[in-house]
């Protein structure tokens, strides 16, 4: 059965939630007279010019349910969406219901977006936003489960201290180019936000709601199959980056000088039921409505064995039918695979009274390559501009 460590938790401060970018700019219907999400309204669509592939990160391709590790940014959706995505996920109701800390982050917004933004959750169930990013992905995919659309982590810093971080990496850059840059990228911050980890679900695709024009850093850094690192670039307000982070080790670079930095996180899962689900909820129990997340997390596991059962069926009976030889070691094998899936269902429906509120276990990683990877000095490093 999984683990969960039950020390205390920390009180941490409350983030300050006023938003930078005032939402009155956005316009309440669109030019179209849209009041739903509308690809030709809210889409601005630009296909990334690069991906990063599981093999260019030195792992086989199989490694995950996708060849794709992840893209580089890329453009997605028009100023108006992102205005329309504030709007609702900073919105009184959503900050008042849904808004969650843990041990590692002051303020996440979680677990809204069915019931009070349906402009976001239309967004994020749009075919033609499925289209791209399972395109993006090399996989067709669909949302992991209703309670991860939209996920979003807020940041907001005071002006004054924007003003002295900005400041203090201008002195360093200037000694940086007075030193012919011998000691390194000095101003860039290689601190993480949270520690090398790999994410609960198969793909995310993270899309940037804040404007970033001032801000250095913020980037991903990923673990490749031989201890090194590359980079990607952090998108900027309104472009989005998908990730195969299930399956890669990863961390997201402090970003400087920004004063708001507002993320948010979609899931996803292979519509088809046949792929391996490698789910792991050990970092969202602490921070979810847990009954909302065992509902809906078992439902789609047991959804998954009701299609895989029938097709089972299907074959068998066929083969029957046919006059053919009863597969014996087929039916086994197909058994054995399903009762690993019930086992691994099971194992992750922790004990409601075993879950500590508002913690996030950084340290999962079950996939990872190496055991000791905050030790391991990277043996290469690359950086995708
Ligand atoms: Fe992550």
């Amino acid at each position: 059965m999984a683990t969960v460590d039950v020390q205390t938790i920390p009180a941490l401060p409350k983030a300050n939630f006023k938003p930078i970018i005032q939402t009155s700019l956005a316009p309440k219907k669109s030019a179209h007279g849209a009041t739903v999400f509308d690809p030709m309204v809210h889409l601005n669509y630009r296909a990334p010019e690069n991906k990063v592939m599981m093999e260019d990160l030195d792992f086989s391709k199989d490694t995950g349910i996708s060849p794709i590790a992840v893209s580089e940014p890329f453009t997605l959706f028009t100023e108006e969406c992102i205005q329309r995505f504030r709007e609702e996920v900073l919105s009184e109701e959503v900050q008042k219901n849904c808004a969650v800390e843990s041990n590692i982050a002051a303020c996440q917004v979680r677990g809204y977006a069915a019931k009070y933004a349906p402009f976001i959750y239309d967004a994020w169930n749009h075919p033609e936003v499925l289209a791209i990013v399972s395109k993006i992905a090399g996989i067709e995919l669909i949302p992991q489960m209703d309670l991860e659309i939209g996920h979003t982590n807020i940041s907001v810093k005071s002006e004054k201290d924007t003003r002295a971080e900005l400041a203090a990496v201008e002195e360093q850059r200037k000694s940086y180019a007075a030193d012919e840059g011998i000691a390194g990228c000095p101003w860039e911050d290689d601190k993480p936000i949270l520690g090398w980890h790999n994410d609960s679900y198969p793909f995310v695709c993270i899309t940037m709601l804040s404007d970033c024009t001032n801000m250095i850093g913020g980037e991903t850094a990923m673990r490749t199959g031989t201890g090194g690192v590359m980079k990607v670039r952090g998108p900027q307000m309104g472009c989005a980056v998908v990730m195969q982070g299930r399956y890669i080790t990863h961390q997201a670079l402090r970003a400087l000088g920004a004063q708001e930095r507002i993320t948010m996180v979609t899931s996803f899962r292979p519509k088809s039921p046949h792929y391996r689900d490698d789910v792991c909820l050990a970092t969202v129990r602490g921070i979810s409505n847990l009954s909302d997340l065992y509902h809906e997390f078992s439902e789609y596991r047991l959804e998954m064995l009701e299609e895989r059962i029938r097709h089972q069926l299907k074959k068998l009976r066929g083969a029957h039918n046919a006059g053919k030889k009863t597969d014996t070691k087929q039916i086994k094998d197909f058994l054995v695979e399903q009762m690993e899936f019930l086992k691994r269902t099971d194992e992750e429906l922790v004990l409601d009274e075993l879950v500590v509120k508002g913690h996030q276990p950084i340290r999962d990683i079950p996939n990872a390559v190496s055991s000791s990877i905050e030790e391991s000095t990277p043996k290469k490093k690359a950086r995708m501009e």
